[in-house]
């Protein structure tokens, strides 16, 4: 499976509960690759949401500890190895883990292909992605060019899990 996300220079990715960038052809971007497939995410990032609804036309599982919990539209795991279970059988390649922070880091293990947005901004951040740059076992598979939005430089790029 594969994660997404848009990070700071210090792979910060949110705070507050909210995102720390609202970069238009980045949000077009993990649309058009995240939709017809299934998306993993924490329950904070649900909830931070519209309205606290699941994302539309994709299938929407939430990782939460908490046994009551319940969002119409999305489907509920309570430990990675049920998330894991959920998606057994699907085509890894339509599987993306969306975040928040304690997700990416849960599941990261799991993935093989990560697609970063990379803002080259500092934000404060409370939440975070794992610095792939400082992770030997993954290495810069593609980047495209630096593009503008505003005064906000970002760039496209994947990451791939080296072969053992
Ligand atoms: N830049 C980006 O691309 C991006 C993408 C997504 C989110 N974000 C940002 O990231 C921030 C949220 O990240 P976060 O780390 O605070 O929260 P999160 O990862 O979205 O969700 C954390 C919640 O997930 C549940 N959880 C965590 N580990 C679990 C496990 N092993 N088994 C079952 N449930 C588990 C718990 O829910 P319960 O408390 O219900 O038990 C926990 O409180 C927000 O600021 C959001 O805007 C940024």
């Amino acid at each position: 499976m594969n994660a997404i996300a848009a990070v700071s220079l210090s792979w910060g990715i949110g705070e507050a509960g909210g995102l720390l960038f609202h970069i238009k052809a980045d949000m077009q971007r993990f649309r058009a690759m995240t939709t017809g497939g299934t998306v993993l995410m924490g329950r904070r990032t649900l909830d931070s949401l519209p309205g606290g609804n699941p994302l539309p036309h994709r299938r929407n599982i939430v990782l939460t500890r908490d046994a009551a919990f319940h969002r119409e539209g999305a489907e509920t795991a309570h430990s990675v190895e049920e998330a894991l279970e959920l998606v057994r059988g699907e085509d890894p390649e339509k599987v993306w883990v969306i975040g928040g922070g304690e997700i990416y880091a849960a599941l990261l293990p799991y993935c093989s292909r990560c697609a970063i947005t990379r803002v080259y901004e500092e934000r404060e951040s409370d939440a975070f992605f794992p610095n792939l740059d400082a992770m030997p076992e993954w290495r810069v598979f593609r980047s495209e060019a630096i593009l503008l939005e505003g005064d906000t430089a970002y760039q496209f790029m994947e990451y791939i899990r080296r072969e053992p």
